[in-house]
């Protein structure tokens, strides 16, 4: 029942539809307030570190699935691994993108309300200083993040109707630049503030005192947060990813964009936080309570200005957060397409309703749902937590066991190589992280995670 499958149209089209999964509110609305939780500059080494070691194996591991088998998840354990359980293990990893998306899209609703708001000119109406105060006043009302998550969703569900090339890579490819050469101009303007240079020395100096295992375990999380990981999300990508494209360019290009987003979005951010003094742990609010105050600033006096900066920003945030989400649902609906039968629309239809129905509890718990907590925390950090430090490094973990202990190295090695043609001389060493490195990293933030 496999029908022929669509490709991306070419190396191009496909960093960018996987850059365009990787970079998004991860980079420039979860980095820096993590970061900011767990202490700076140390918090940067240690996600670098992550980054490379223990996610880009991961990376490589579900590209090779992901591409030998054509398939969605679940389909790409069952086509590799017939008759044994490994399927039921690639359906983990199709819940989880699911769970991600309900949340996810909650703070695209936030970027959404942003950018109505710079485009009425509510932030320069007031004085700076009453700009962070927005942010709360905005969540906790019961409906409009509500209706702006809505729209959110509607859109990511726009998109994946139309498909691979038509809706998916169409949208990814302006989108990226125009997003990093904003968020550069941010950055430099940040660091002109006065009392800027604080956060630059937060950034750059460690503080290793800080560095406890908890905050190396919530680097981990971020990092596979960041790239899209152990949710399928690459997978589902690599399986549209033609025989001659090179695994080892995507994945190196993926990872380098991706980590330079952050660590640029950290420097616009975290120097603006100091310049308003702001508390750089201040939580989720940090992007929201910060930028739309340094945009301000930057148009001081000529509200214009102002308000031109902060929309191009939150567009281009919302284009990054769209390319993201698009890759999140995806996951599903191929899963559903490609297994169950589903005609593609009412997949896509049906899980956008699904996750947009969890994203309203998710939006509830910062107003009237806020007293509900499960384990000591909102429905919203639950679902944070629980995918970002459990469910997806479970699913790189299953994903670099499958390709480190389940299949033939052989066959690993001709999909790597592209049949002996390339990266020939690097295999042994990606192998041996895919085999050893990534799985034991990620067993010890497991342990890590359940004893802190
Ligand atoms: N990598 C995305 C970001 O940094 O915003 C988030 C993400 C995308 C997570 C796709 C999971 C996923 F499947």
């Amino acid at each position: 029942m496999q029908q022929k499958r669509e490709h991306f149209g070419s190396r191009f089209a496909v960093i960018a539809a996987m850059v365009g999964s990787a970079v998004g509110l991860g980079n420039i609305w979860r980095f820096p307030y993590i970061l900011g939780e767990y202490g700076g500059a140390a918090f940067i080494l240690v996600y670098i570190a992550a980054s490379l070691i223990l996610a880009l194996p991961i990376f490589y591991a579900e590209s090779i699935i992901g591409r030998r088998s054509r398939s969605d998840t679940f389909g790409a354990m069952r086509k590799l691994a017939p008759g044994t359980p490994w399927r039921w293990a690639g359906l983990v990893t199709i819940v989880s993108p699911m769970l991600v998306l309900s949340y996810y899209s909650v703070v695209g609703g936030w970027s959404v309300e942003y950018l109505f708001k710079s485009l009425s000119f509510s932030f320069t109406d007031v004085p700076a200083e009453e700009i962070p105060g927005f942010f709360g006043h905005f969540i906790s009302s019961p409906w409009q993040p509500i209706l702006t998550h809505t729209a959110f969703m509607a859109a990511v569900v726009f998109i994946v109707l139309g498909g691979v090339s038509k809706g998916i890579e169409k949208f990814s490819k302006p989108a990226m630049p125009a997003l990093f050469i904003l968020i550069v101009a941010i950055a430099v303007y940040s660091l002109t503030l006065p009392g800027a240079w604080a956060g630059v020395t937060y950034l750059v100096k460690p503080d290793f005192s800080r560095l406890t295992a908890d905050a190396c375990a919530a680097a981990l999380g971020q990092a596979f947060f960041s790239m899209s990981l152990g949710v399928g999300a690459i997978l589902t990508y690599s399986s549209y990813v033609k025989r001659e494209e090179n695994l080892m360019v995507s994945g190196v290009g993926t990872a380098v964009c991706d980590l330079l987003f952050a660590l640029i979005a950290a420097f616009a951010v975290i120097p603006s936080v100091f310049a308003a003094g702001l508390q750089p742990s201040g939580g989720p609010s940090l992007v929201f309570e910060t930028l739309p105050y340094i945009f301000h600033r930057m148009g001081e006096g000529l509200p214009l200005v102002s308000t031109l900066v902060s929309a191009v920003f939150f567009i281009t945030i919302l284009a990054a957060a769209l390319s993201s989400a698009i890759s999140m649902l995806e996951v599903g609906v191929a899963f559903l397409s490609d297994e169950r039968g589903f005609k593609r629309r009412n997949a896509t239809l049906l899980l956008g309703f699904l996750c947009w129905a969890v994203g309203v509890l998710c939006s509830l718990s910062f107003g009237p749902l806020s007293g509900f907590h499960i384990l000591g925390n909102s429905i919203f950090d639950f679902l944070d937590h629980l995918c970002s430090d459990w469910l997806m490094p479970l699913g790189g973990l299953i994903f670099t066991l499958f390709v480190g202990w389940k299949m033939s190295r052989a066959d690993v090695r001709d999909e790597f190589t592209n049949g002996g043609t390339v990266n020939v001389k690097l295999f042994n060493a990606v192998y041996f992280l895919m085999r050893f490195v990534a799985p034991v990293g990620i067993l010890v933030v497991f342990v890590t995670n359940l004893v802190m």
